[in-house]
Formats: C-alpha cells, structure tokens, sequence
C-alpha cells in the first residue's frame, strides 16, 4: 500500500495525525493529512478550554471543524481530552475540592454528550503521574480533589458514552524500566481488578534526547495488553526523527495484537508544537522524510 493509513488498515489497525483546525485552509497540509491518514486528533479544539470557556456553556465550534473534516474525509477520530491538569479554563483553574469535582463530571458529561457514538477512543484522564522517579501522582486541583478522582472520570465517561474505548493517557510511560510507567502499570491493574471501566492506554511517545526511545517500548505495551487493556501510540514525535527510530515504534506497535495503531502529532516539521526539533515524518513545504518511508515500508512489512 501506499499510504499510511492503508498500509496500517491490512492489519487492522489505523495510522493518524494530529489535527489544527487553524490549518485546514492551507491545502499542502489537508492534502498530505487527507491522503495519508486515517484517523485524527483535534491537537488542542476538544480540550477543556476550547470545549468549555465559560462554566457550563459548552462551545464545539472549533471541535466540530476538526471533527467534521475528519469525518469528511474518511478518518475516525480520537478524543483529547476531557481531564487534564493543564489548558483548564481560568475558572476550573480557580475551583477545587466537591466544586471541581462537579465541574469535571459536568464537562465529561457534556462533551462526550455532544460527540456521543462518534468518537472511538477518549483520551478520559492525561498526565496525571508526576515526571521523575517518585511514581506519584501529579500535583494539580484535580488530584486535590481526592485520589479517586481518575476512577470517577472514568466511570463517568463510561456512562456518558457506552460505545468509546475510554484511555488513559500519558508520556515518560515508554520505557519500561521508569518510575512513572510502572505507576501507572499499578493504577491500570488495580483498575482492572476493582471493575473501573479502562479500556485503553495511550503512549504519548514523544521521544526526545532527555526522553529517548528505548527497545523495551515492546516490553510495556506487551505487559500492558496482558492485563486486558487495548494499547495506542497517541502522540508520536521523535526529535530529530531517526528513520530507524521511527520503523522501530511502528514494528513494536505491530508486534503487539491490542496495539490499535499510531497517532504523530502533526503533520509536517512546521506543524509540531516543537518545530526545533524536526519531529514529524514530512519537511515544511511538503515533501516526504526518509522517516515516512520507514515507517511505510515497516507497516507493508506487517
Ligand atoms: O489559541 C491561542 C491563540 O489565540 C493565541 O494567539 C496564541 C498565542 O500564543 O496561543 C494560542 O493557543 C496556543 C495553542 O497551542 C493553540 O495554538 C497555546 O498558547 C499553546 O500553549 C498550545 O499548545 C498546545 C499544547 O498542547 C498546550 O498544552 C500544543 O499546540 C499541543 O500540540 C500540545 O499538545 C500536547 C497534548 O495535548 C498532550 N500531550 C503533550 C502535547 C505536547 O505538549
């Protein structure tokens, strides 16, 4: 095959892309993004702030034109993201305790509502570990609400939205041998014990020189789908973006039979949010990367 989401479907599985809606106008990028994937996520339109600005009035303005493009053109879509510390607007940012808590119910209820039986996967609960080797939950409003607060989301989401896959998702959570992954490994086994309705676990996998792709990427996403959890890689970048690296992230997704497929954030180097770092799989005005032809040929390879 030869483009990346058909390369990706002969295994059933999807190959896709982060979404701004400020560039569905620019017709090199919907182009590319319209030939190549086939799945896609809103990078920052069904976040809480853009989703709901003011407490209790929702707006899917921006949300329902990624979205609908998608839709347009083929593509299923994933949803990012309904709980999260960070790109909260100012006035859940100023809530805590039973008050927040309502809020993030409210929110979840009213966007999975107005997507209901559109969206595949939801992003439910992102980056709620804390970076380094504590394995502890991050600091935000949200966890002062009381631990339980992921469980809640997630059985709110469930209620909410019957037919999504509902994941949790994070990044440093690749590499087997890290603090942070074998936290959340803890959480998603208790889960599983305890009835909280999990269904999958994004791996951001934004790979970079502090946080570099490690070959036991295959070992965590093997031991997390044998605790009964489909698994995805949500938000693929890799700085300087090796094609070796990037062939390497495919055939490890392609190893695991619950690994649903792979997202990259962004289309091409000048639509990442670290375009430094020349993540992504096409060049600025378009062109294909040595990566995009690795990770074509690895997914052919399947
Ligand atoms: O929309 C405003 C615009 O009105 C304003 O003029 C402009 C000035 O700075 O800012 C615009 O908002 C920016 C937004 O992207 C849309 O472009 C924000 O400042 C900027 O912070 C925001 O960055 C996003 C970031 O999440 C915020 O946390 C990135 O685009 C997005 O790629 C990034 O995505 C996250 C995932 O959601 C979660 N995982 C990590 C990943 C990378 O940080």
């Amino acid at each position: 095959e030869s483009t990346l989401g058909r390369a990706a479907a002969q295994s059933g599985r999807y190959f896709g892309t982060a979404i701004a809606s400020g560039r569905l106008n620019d017709s090199t990028y919907t182009t590319i993004a319209g030939r190549q994937f086939n799945s896609v996520t809103a990078e920052n339109e069904m976040k809480i702030d853009a989703t709901e600005p003011q407490q209790g009035q929702f707006n899917f303005t921006a949300g329902d034109r990624v979205y609908n493009w998608a839709v347009q053109n083929g593509k299923q879509v994933r949803g990012h993201t309904l709980a999260w510390h960070s790109q909260q607007p100012g006035w859940m940012q100023n809530l805590s305790g039973g008050a927040l808590r309502q809020a993030m119910t409210n929110h979840i209820n009213g966007v999975m509502g107005h997507y209901k039986g559109k969206i595949t996967q939801w992003d439910v609960v992102n980056e709620a570990f804390a970076d380094g080797t504590s394995g502890a939950r991050r600091d935000s409003n949200l966890q002062r609400s009381g631990n339980d607060w992921i469980e809640v989301a997630f059985r709110t989401a469930r209620a909410a939205d019957p037919a999504a896959k509902l994941c949790y998702n994070d990044y440093n959570v690749e590499n087997w041998t890290w603090a942070k992954t074998q936290a959340m490994y803890a959480m998603v086994r208790d889960f599983k014990q305890r009835g909280v309705p999990i269904d999958c676990v994004g791996f951001q996998a934004h790979f970079n020189s502090g946080s570099p792709y490690n070959s036991n990427f295959r070992t965590t996403l093997q031991s997390f789908a044998a605790l009964g959890v489909d698994v995805a890689v949500t938000e693929l970048d890799i700085q300087g973006a090796s094609a070796t690296t990037y062939a390497d992230v495919t055939s490890d997704c392609l190893a695991v039979p619950r690994c649903l497929g792979i997202t990259v954030w962004g289309v091409r180097d000048t639509d990442s949010w670290r375009p430094e770092h020349s993540p992504l799989l096409f060049n600025g005005d378009g062109s294909k990367k040595a990566a995009y032809t690795s990770v074509l040929n690895a997914l052919n390879a399947a």
